[in-house]
């Protein structure tokens, strides 16, 4: 394979100014995630202590494997929502290593509101059991919650993808034979109770955890009566007498020791063989990315320039260069994994999305996982290019990506709109993991075009009419608003807020990041449920 030589000048005014611009980012980044991880009130911390409970991360740091990597999913869901302080919606989440085998981890976070499920909480719960199933991993929850957020029970409760659908996963996942394990570490309250009973092993801390369907206040409101946590679904009352829970713990160190111990005696994995190499860095420093990428989404720069920084040793044997240059399709290897990335360069073309069919085809019958970086703007239009059929040749791409059956990554790298969101793997195309850069956007188009769509609109409607077009200040009026709302909802904060993606990255990490990825995914068998694709319109 070539190394891509680079043609970044790291002393150009312009790469100093995107490297400060992206620094800018990447630490605005750090203080949200610091913000999510660490703000929380004393009165809640105070109750913590009191109650001998660990925070959550605490306990994350006694569950994982020392010095292991921890890949968190969606650390700033909710972010700016409800009351702006429930942090990652009120759960960690993430894949990581237990006992020497690959988990993922749901923990309710007690500092925020009693650990109660907000309507976000839910959409983490389910998009973690999305991810157990699909890639075949271990599911570890540590349950500590007050059960539904009340003041917003109506979102949470009885719809199709809401409450009722994270206890039907686990009766899927345990179907599946997938295994879970619940460590009862404070109150499962209501519907949090069937999280323990749902599971396949239960461990109990005795003293904090309990167990029940209605809990003391609702106990006392129903009938009167007056009963403690522990009389009413304490770890001795489950152990000893119920049989909801299999294991007793001391404390939650001992509860956590004890949910290590079941994954040590869980059947080895069986795992997806690549054909690896031994992993080697790029040749190029993946910080150079900062430098490359321009402050500007519409500024053109060479995607070859971040492969460069992202694969093994910078070597990537690009397919048909030459044709369709505005997507860059290849071979590389990324922490020893072999990949076919798919990179834009520009809107996508008929020769381009005809490209891209064709490589995923190719990466597809030969088990070679897909990487989409993705920075559109769509699939060009225009009189020229339908009479040339971009229609179909895009439906061909969109078709290839959606009916792949190897693990498809997508990166949002910069821009991320319209039907370009599909063709290059968006959320609705099942990536096993979706990530974005701090510098992307995200929507159907950017506000400026959404507004002059609109406008062009108004003035068509008012000719028919025979009347003149809007005047300029009337239709700045109109325009401001549809932008100001595109340029916040299509914001990667936004996205991350709302669970559009897996987790904002610092694009020097993304290698990293995809390694990790890439290894849960393997836990999984490539799918065999879908042979070959649909049919190509030609
Ligand atoms: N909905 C909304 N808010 C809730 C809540 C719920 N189900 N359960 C607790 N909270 C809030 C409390 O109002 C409190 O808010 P504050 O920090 O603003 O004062 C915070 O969560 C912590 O609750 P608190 O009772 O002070 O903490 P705790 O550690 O002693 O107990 C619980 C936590 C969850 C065990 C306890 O609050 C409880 O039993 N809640 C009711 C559970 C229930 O019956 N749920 C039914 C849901 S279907």
């Amino acid at each position: 394979m070539d190394v891509i030589q680079t043609q970044i000048d790291t002393h150009s005014d312009d790469y100093r100014r995107n490297y400060e611009a992206m620094q800018g980012l990447v630490a605005e980044l750090q203080d949200a995630l610091h913000t999510a991880r660490h703000e929380r009130s004393d009165k809640a911390r105070g109750r913590l202590a009191q109650q001998n409970k660990l925070p959550v991360r605490e306990r994350l740091e006694l569950l994982l494997d020392r010095n292991s990597p921890f890949l968190e999913i969606a650390p700033l869901a909710a972010k700016d929502l409800y009351d702006k302080k429930v942090h990652g919606a009120g759960i960690v989440a993430g894949i990581g290593r237990v006992a020497g085998r690959e988990v993922i981890i749901h923990a309710n976070d007690p500092l925020i509101k009693g650990g109660t499920i907000y309507p976000m909480g839910v959409k983490k719960g389910l998009r973690v059991q999305a991810i157990a199933m699909e890639n075949r991993l271990p599911v570890i929850n540590l349950v500590d919650s007050g059960g539904a957020y009340l003041p917003l029970q109506s979102e949470i409760f009885p719809d199709a993808d809401d409450g009722g659908r994270i206890f039907y996963n686990q009766a899927v996942i345990s179907k599946m034979g997938i295994p879970q394990i619940c460590g009862v570490m404070g109150l499962c309250t209501a519907g949090a109770a069937y999280i323990p009973a749902m599971s396949d092993d239960v461990v109990h801390v005795k003293g904090t955890g309990a167990i029940f369907l209605g809990g003391p206040p609702l106990v006392r409101a129903a009938t009167g009566e007056e009963v403690t946590a522990d009389e009413l679904g304490g770890a001795l009352v489950h152990c000893r007498e119920s049989g909801v829970s299999d294991y007793l713990a001391e404390d939650d160190a001992h509860c956590i020791q004890i949910i290590r111990q079941i994954v040590r005696n869980l059947p080895p994995p069986s795992k997806t063989e690549l054909g690896t190499r031994t992993a080697a860095p790029p040749l190029y420093d993946p910080k150079e990315i900062y430098g490359i990428v321009p402050e500007l989404l519409s500024t053109p720069y060479d995607v070859r320039e971040v492969i460069a920084r992202m694969v093994d040793k910078s070597e990537f044997l690009e397919f048909k260069a030459l044709y369709g240059p505005t997507l860059v399709c290849g071979w590389g290897y990324i922490h020893g994994y072999p990949v076919g990335i798919l990179g834009n360069n520009g809107v996508l073309f008929s020769d381009s999305s005809l490209k891209a069919a064709q490589f995923i085809q190719l990466c597809d019958k030969r088990g070679v996982p897909l990487v989409f970086l993705q920075n559109i703007n769509g699939y060009m239009i225009g009189k020229e290019y339908e009479r040339i059929g971009i229609t179909k040749d895009g439906h061909k791409m969109v078709n290839a990506v959606a009916t792949a059956t190897v693990p498809k990554f997508t990166v949002i790298i910069g821009a991320s709109f319209g039907a370009g969101n599909y063709g290059m793997c968006g959320r609705a195309y099942g990536p096993r993991f979706l990530w974005m850069w701090p510098n992307a956007q995200i929507g159907v188009m950017g506000g400026e075009q959404a507004a002059d769509v609109l406008i062009t609109v108004k003035n068509d409607q008012l000719a028919r009419e025979g009347q003149p077009p809007l005047p300029e200040e009337t239709a700045a009026q109109i325009k401001e608003p549809i932008i100001t709302s595109a340029r916040k909802e299509g914001n990667a904060y936004y996205s991350t807020a709302q669970m559009w993606d897996d987790g904002i990255l610092d694009p020097a990490k993304t290698r990293d990041v995809l390694g990790l990825s890439i290894s849960a995914a393997l836990s999984a068998p490539l799918r065999d449920d879908v042979h070959g694709h649909g049919i190509f319109r030609m």
